[in-house]
């Protein structure tokens, strides 16, 4: 498949520094290494050459790649491609930080890798067959798109932890649309499942509160704010001081077979 023949991608929005690091923040104190890192423990541990699109911090790849495997990373955000740069020196990965956006993959001049990675990202739910048809050809054995998969919201990584009339959002299953949108020819060749918590832990209530109400109430109503402030009251875990709120997930491993 040539990159010419797929339709001209929208153009990219790449996250802020402060999104950036409140994610980085929130997914290493989560159990998300462990749950979906292990299920591509499963699927990818072989792996000698691996390329990872939207990689983050590199915190699924830390968690099973093992140190002999090339890692190609493409990471937009400055903070986090900053961050992986830090913890493949720290680590010992054979990592190359390549600060671009997928949309940008056919400029890259990369050699196909035996595996690739796209966890977590836009590219799946917002254009999954040029996605596809952009990753695949880098490709030599196996691909695999992590997305998510649990009945609730998915934009923000606490919104999980509201109710729908708080965080308005529809709450379809992002890997129910992936599907729906691929063609037939283009479905995966096997479907993996891992559940998890996103968990982030604020200073105390207040800070947890502000978060919330920028987040989730910008135009200040003050109803909106009662109810969040309320709703938090119920679910916030005191550990002292601080406060730890969780948000479940679901995470669907897709998964395409070359060879
Ligand atoms: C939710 S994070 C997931 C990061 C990592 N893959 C993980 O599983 O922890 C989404 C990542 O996609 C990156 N991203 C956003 N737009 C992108 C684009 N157009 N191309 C490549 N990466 C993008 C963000 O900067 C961010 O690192």
């Amino acid at each position: 498949m040539q990159l010419e023949q797929c339709a001209v991608p929208q153009p990219a929005p790449v996250w802020a520094d402060d999104a950036a690091r409140f994610y980085l923040e929130g997914i290493e104190q989560s159990n998300y290494a462990e749950r979906v890192g292990g299920l591509l423990h499963s699927l990818l541990a072989d792996t000698d050459s691996l390329l990872d699109v939207g990689a983050g911090g590199g915190t699924l790849p830390a968690s099973f790649l093992s140190r002999s495997a090339a890692w190609t990373a493409v990471e937009p955000n400055a903070f986090l491609a900053d961050a992986l740069q830090d913890l493949g020196s720290r680590e010992g990965f054979r990592l190359q930080v390549l600060r671009a956006v997928w949309q940008q993959l056919g400029e890259l001049s990369l050699q196909p890798h035996d595996t690739v990675l796209a966890a977590s990202m836009c590219g799946p739910l917002e254009q999954p067959e040029v996605f596809w048809k952009y990753l695949a050809p880098l490709c030599k054995r196996r691909m695999v798109w992590s997305v998510p998969a649990q009945r609730g919201p998915r934009q923000a990584c606490l919104s999980g932890a509201l109710p729908a009339a708080l965080h308005g959002e529809d709450e379809t299953p992002a890997v129910e649309l992936i599907l729906k949108r691929l063609p037939s020819s283009l479905q995966p060749h096997a479907v993996h499942v891992a559940d998890w918590t996103f968990s982030y832990r604020f200073a105390d209530f207040s800070a947890a509160d502000s978060w919330f109400q920028q987040r989730f109430n910008p135009a200040c109503r003050v109803s909106t704010g009662v109810a969040l402030r309320a709703h938090l009251e119920q679910v916030a875990v005191n550990d002292g001081p601080a406060v730890i709120i969780h948000a479940p997930k679901r995470s669907a491993c897709l998964v395409w077979d070359f060879q």
